[in-house]
């Protein structure tokens, strides 16, 4: 059966989205934050289990022009919930984007919970409830402009929910953004890696996880394992299938921080996601740093400073970053993620590229800069 679906995403990363899903045999189409295509359960399964930065796995149910509540209703009680729905099965309705019509969303979800548990008490005889949760079934809503779309969740847990973080870590970059960045600094897991202020680790544990070929979403599980309607057996044969891939890494995967507790958190994280064997952890400042390998991808997002008072102390950092990186990194590639204008002027490198992304709600630019040696010079970058 041919499901039409949709993967979710942080905007600036749909195009390597798309590309992740060509790799499993699926075409699809970019919108903002999204690529849609049509897959079988199967591809389902391997796009929950494999796609790295996706954040949920979509099937679409309806969709329709929307002006009201009335609309609204009428659509989600048009959905055939009784073929989706088992007795003991609960639900919640999540409600995603705008409407000038909803703008209480919970208002939104609550018309769509109705017609649902309407429709299953007149086909069924029997009202679902509701688990916000932890539901057998999450229904997301999507709003926008007039119209509004229905669909099932297939992930659960957002995909980037790996299940490795530990819960201290401080200002951790998602994973599916870690994921992205790599790829998008053309990173396939043969060239060496450098995080030289890794925190709690996510880029060098997403680097080893893609270099290793071992499924992001190997440790966890995903929603639609407990739907009797969908087969889980493909996702077993993936699992399967993927464990019997994984290989060693062909270059080093290497992380370092200036504190001593982030590289605790990250050498957890590794371990917990089972790369701890797979790359090496060194404490060091980023302003010492030790000759770095020509043809090192250098990735990392340094502080940016939110809080008044710690800019000025940054302009400084940011500038022997880059002077320490010219000096000990000639003929490497250093890819920046940058949410402050102000501190990414001071790198003293010239980007070769420039990429827009979004870290939480947070704008930022992901730039390359191809590393020559030299000093720092006023008005580089
Ligand atoms: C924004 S955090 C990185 C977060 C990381 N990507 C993660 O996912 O957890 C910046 C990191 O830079 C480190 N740092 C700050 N100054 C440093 C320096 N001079 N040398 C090395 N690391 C430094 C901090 O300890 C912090 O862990």
């Amino acid at each position: 059966m041919e499901l039409t679906c949709v993967a979710t995403c942080s905007r600036g990363l749909e195009e390597v989205l798309l590309q992740e899903l060509q790799l499993l045999g699926v075409r699809g189409q970019a919108r903002p934050g999204a690529v849609e295509f049509a897959a079988t359960w199967e591809q389902v399964a391997r796009a929950n289990l494999w796609l790295r930065t996706a954040i949920r796995v979509l099937v679409f149910l309806a969709s329709g022009p929307c002006s009201g509540r009335e609309e609204l209703y009428q659509l989600a009680f048009s959905v055939r919930w009784e073929e989706l729905l088992w007795r003991e099965a609960t639900v919640a309705v999540q409600v995603a984007g705008r409407h000038a019509a909803f703008a209480n969303t919970h208002f939104a979800a609550m018309v769509v919970k109705d017609a649902l548990v309407d429709r299953m008490r007149e086909h069924r005889g029997f009202r679902p409830s509701v688990d916000v949760k932890n539901p057998d079934l999450r229904v997301v809503l999507h709003l926008e402009r007039g119209a509004c779309a229905l669909y099932l969740d297939t992930s659960g847990e957002p995909l980037s929910h790996r299940g490795y973080r530990p819960r201290q870590a401080q200002a951790p970059l998602s994973e599916c953004l870690a994921a992205g960045l790599l790829l998008l600094a053309g990173y396939d897991g043969r060239q060496p890696v450098l995080d030289p202020m890794c925190g709690s680790g996510t880029i060098v544990v997403e680097a080893a996880l893609l270099a290793s070929r071992t499924p992001p979403g190997w440790k966890r599980s995903f929603a639609f394992e407990r739907w009797p309607f969908a087969s889980t057996h493909h996702l077993k044969e993936a699992r399967a299938e993927a464990l019997a891939g994984r290989r060693k890494p062909a270059a080093p995967i290497v992380g370092r921080d200036l504190a001593q507790q982030a590289l605790n958190l990250a050498r957890k994280a590794a371990k917990a996601a089972g790369v701890d064997a797979l790359v090496r952890w060194e404490r060091g400042d980023v302003r010492e740093l030790p000759r770095v390998p020509a043809g090192t991808l250098i990735i990392t997002n340094p502080p940016y400073g939110v809080r008044l008072g710690e800019e000025a102390e940054l302009v400084a950092l940011y500038r022997q970053l880059g002077d320490a990186v010219k000096r000990q990194a000639a003929g490497s590639t250093l890819w920046l993620l940058l949410g402050n204008p102000r501190l990414a002027r001071q790198v003293g490198l010239k980007a070769c590229k420039k990429i827009q992304l979004f870290n939480g709600p947070l704008k930022c630019q992901f730039c390359a800069y191809p590393v020559v040696e030299g000093e720092f010079k006023k008005g580089g970058a």
